[in-house]
């Protein structure tokens, strides 16, 4: 049968040529069949240079701890209870007498412009429009001024180092204080920098140097260097005015010397509550309860700093069991869905801190991505709550979950 032939009509071709830019069509193609974070961290990888990917991805030296925790991840395994009325499913909890959406919590994380040019100002809105808190980093690219300014009813905590130069250290409290910053975190699994081998070995340095492979890479990453070449140069904001190279502002920002007494110190010079970030054993855990701050966090900085430590989901319970009562417990590292933050809270957590998870979000598609994070996660932790047969985080015990053995 042969077919009868006409010259084709424009009514009929127009509508099927496609007008838009075909990139972004395709970008939003690609958002829009986004169901959870992995899928957002795949399209990261294609929206950035290889270099600030590997430094949201990486950990350090070998990285057989991200290994270990992603491992661990896998032998979760929740116990649901059927036939409990999940009608009414709340996720919300309250964290320092003020309520929260959901027990995650914006992560502190260093560079967040270099992910995407929207950088801090954009997750603390997305923090602010969903009832979370944020945690602003002293490595941002966003100083905590700005941040107060850009968004004033943001919930802020501050991340800080506490360094060698107390007064340094007392003007960074005093101004976090002064704009309005909650609670004061101190990352403490910091002495001295980690083994970093993929920075290393990418040469990274920010901002990024634009060398022959990095022209290259620009080819492919239009719209990225556009943003950083066209928006305020990058930067460790908090130290602006500072002149020193990196290497030397780096030795002044982490103090090896610190140790218990210089907790106690920041006590009497912070009168909001103190959360230590980066504990890694039962016995520190103690030490730092019996000091009396109002929190720690189990970290092993994302695998970041000490490789081969221990795995925090691992380490998380023995912890609960100790001091569970006498302060608050977040954990972070790798958290990447709402079926792992609910296996955190019955492992004794009070909620989780999320940074690559939001990262992948801002480096796929900037704030809307970090928007697109905080829906997941929240559908997933209330599905999961559902079919578990719980109805509020509070009734979430150690009977809900186990770590298999393989
Ligand atoms: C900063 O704290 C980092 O882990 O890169």
């Amino acid at each position: 049968m042969k077919s009868k032939r006409q010259l084709p009509s424009p009514r009929f071709v127009l509508p099927l040529i496609n007008w838009g830019v075909p990139t972004l069509r395709r970008h939003k193609a690609r958002m829009s069949k986004v169901v959870t974070v992995r899928d957002l961290q795949k399209i990261a990888r294609t929206r950035v240079p290889k270099a600030v990917y590997d430094y949201v991805e990486g950990g350090a030296h070998e990285e057989i701890s991200l290994a270990r925790t992603a491992n661990a991840f896998l032998r979760v395994e929740l116990q649901p209870n059927v036939l409990r009325d999940i009608s009414n499913v709340d996720t919300s909890i309250e964290i320092f007498g003020k309520k929260t959406a959901m027990p995650v919590i914006f992560a502190p994380t260093g560079y967040t412009r270099m992910m995407h040019h929207t950088g801090e100002p954009a997750v603390a809105e997305v923090a602010e429009k969903n009832n979370l808190v944020y945690c602003l980093s002293t490595m941002g690219t966003t100083a905590p001024d700005d941040l107060a300014s850009a968004v004033p009813g943001a919930r802020r905590w501050y991340q800080f180092y506490l360094m060698k130069d107390r007064q340094a250290s007392l003007d960074f409290i005093k101004r976090a204080k002064d704009t309005g910053f909650e609670v004061l975190m101190l990352t403490v699994d910091t002495p001295v920098s980690g083994i970093r081998a993929r920075d290393i070995r990418n040469g990274l340095t920010v901002p990024p140097k634009i060398g022959l492979k990095t022209f290259l890479d620009m080819t492919t990453k239009p719209n990225w260097w556009m943003n950083l070449l066209t928006t305020a140069p990058l930067e460790f904001a908090a130290f602006r005015g500072y002149k020193e190279p990196l290497a030397q502002l780096a030795a002044k920002i982490y103090d090896p010397s610190l140790n218990f007494e210089d907790i106690s110190w920041l006590r009497t010079v912070w009168d909001g509550p103190i959360i230590i970030k980066g504990v890694q054993s039962v016995s520190d855990a103690e030490k730092l309860a019996d000091i009396g701050v109002q929190g720690i966090v189990l970290s092993n900085h994302g695998g970041r700093q000490l490789d081969k430590g221990p795995v925090m989901i691992e380490l998380l319970p023995k912890v609960a069991e100790k001091v569970g009562g006498r302060l608050d417990i977040y954990v972070d590292g790798g958290f990447m869905t709402g079926q792992d933050v609910v296996a955190a809270i019955a492992f004794g957590a009070k909620a989780v801190l999320i940074g690559r998870a939001y990262l992948y979000g801002i480096m796929a598609d900037g704030q809307n991505g970090v928007e697109k994070v905080v829906e997941i996660l929240q559908a997933e932790i209330s599905n999961t709550m559902a079919l578990m047969g719980i109805a509020k985080i509070s009734e979430i015990n150690s009977s809900h979950a186990k770590l298999r053995s393989n």
